[in-house]
C-alpha cells in the first residue's frame, strides 16, 4: 500500500495514526506489543506527534520499545537514535525502562552490541532455534542509497540470514552501525515506511518502480512473510511516482 500525503506535515499525522492502530490493534488481538523504531531524521515529528497527541490514546506504560538500528554512539550523542526517541517521545510519555530495550552502544565493539542486542531479543521473544522474532510493527526509513535500517548497500548485513542482529561498518559511515537484519524485518506483521522529500523522489521511485536489485537497493528486500509493507510517503517524495503528483491510496 502507498498512501501520499500532501506535505511532511499530514505524512508525520498521518504515520502517527497507523502507528497508534497498529499498536492499539497488537494489544487488543494479542494482549501485547513490540515496535521496532526508524531512526535518522523523518520519523521525529511522528515521534513528537505520538508523544503529544496520543498520550491517552495508546497504552505506552505495557508497550515494548525496540529499535530497527544504531548508531554505535553514546546516547547523548546527536547522532544517537536511541537519544533522538528519548528527546521526541520517550521524555514526553512515562514508558517504564523495563519496556525500552535500546542497543547497548556503550558495551565495546559493534560486534559486542549486535550480539549483545541478539541475546535481548531472543530473551524478550522466548526464541529457540532458529525463530526469528516477530514485532507487531517496524518503522523504517529509506536512505539515499536505497538503504533500510543500517542494511547498507555492499554491506554484509544486508545478506545475513542466519542472525537477528549484525553490524554495518562502512568506509563512508560516521560511526559503525548495528541492525536488525532482513529476517527480522520480514517476519514483522507489519512494516512501514516513512519517506519525505524531494531528494527521496530518484531513489524511492527506483524502489518502488525500477527492475529488482535488492543486493543494490536493500529496502526493496524488505517483503514481510504477513504481507506488503505500507509506503507513507510525501508528494515531494513521490514525484517520480507513477501518478505520484496525485494525493491518495494506492496498492
Ligand atoms: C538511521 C536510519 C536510516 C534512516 C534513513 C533515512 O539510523 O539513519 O535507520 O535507515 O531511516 O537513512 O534517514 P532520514 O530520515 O534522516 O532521511
Amino acid at each position: 500500500m502507498i498512501r501520499v500525503l500532501d506535505d511532511a506535515g499530514a505524512l508525520a499525522e498521518a504515520a502517527a495514526a497507523v502507528f497508534a492502530g497498529e499498536v492499539r490493534e497488537a494489544f487488543r488481538s494479542r494482549g501485547r506489543c513490540a515496535v521496532a523504531l526508524a531512526g535518522g531524521s523523518t520519523p521525529r515529528s511522528t515521534y513528537r506527534i505520538l508523544g503529544e497527541t496520543y498520550r491517552s490514546s495508546v497504552p505506552w506504560e505495557r508497550l515494548d520499545l525496540f529499535w530497527g538500528d544504531e548508531r554505535l554512539v553514546p546516547p547523548d550523542h546527536p547522532d544517537s537514535n536511541e537519544g533522538m526517541v528519548r528527546d521526541e517521545l520517550i521524555e514526553r510519555l512515562s514508558i517504564p525502562e523495563a519496556n525500552i530495550h535500546p542497543v547497548r552502544t556503550l558495551l565495546g565493539s559493534a560486534r559486542e552490541a549486535a550480539d549483545d542486542y541478539q541475546a535481548e531479543l531472543r530473551a524478550f521473544f522466548n526464541l529457540a532455534g532458529a525463530e526469528l522474532p516477530r514485532f507487531d510493527l517496524v518503522l523504517l526509513g529509506l536512505g539515499e542509497d536505497g538503504h533500510t535500517a543500517s542494511l547498507m548497500p555492499g554491506s554484509e548485513a544486508v545478506g545475513e540470514r542466519g542472525r537477528l542482529v549484525s553490524v554495518c561498518a562502512l568506509e563512508h559511515l560516521e560511526h559503525p552501525r548495528v541492525t536488525l537484519t532482513l529476517p527480522v524485518l520480514n517476519a514483522a506483521r507489519r512494516v512501514v515506511f516513512l519517506v519525505s522529500g524531494q531528494r527521496k523522489a530518484e531513489i524511492l521511485w527506483r524502489v518502488l518502480e525500477g527492475p529488482p536489485q535488492p543486493d543494490e537497493l536493500p529496502a526493496q528486500a524488505v517483503r514481510p512473510d504477513d504481507g506488503a509493507a505500507w509506503w507513507l510517503v510525501d508528494r515531494d517524495a513521490a514525484s517520480r511516482l507513477t501518478d505520484g503528483e496525485t494525493a491518495g491510496e494506492s496498492e
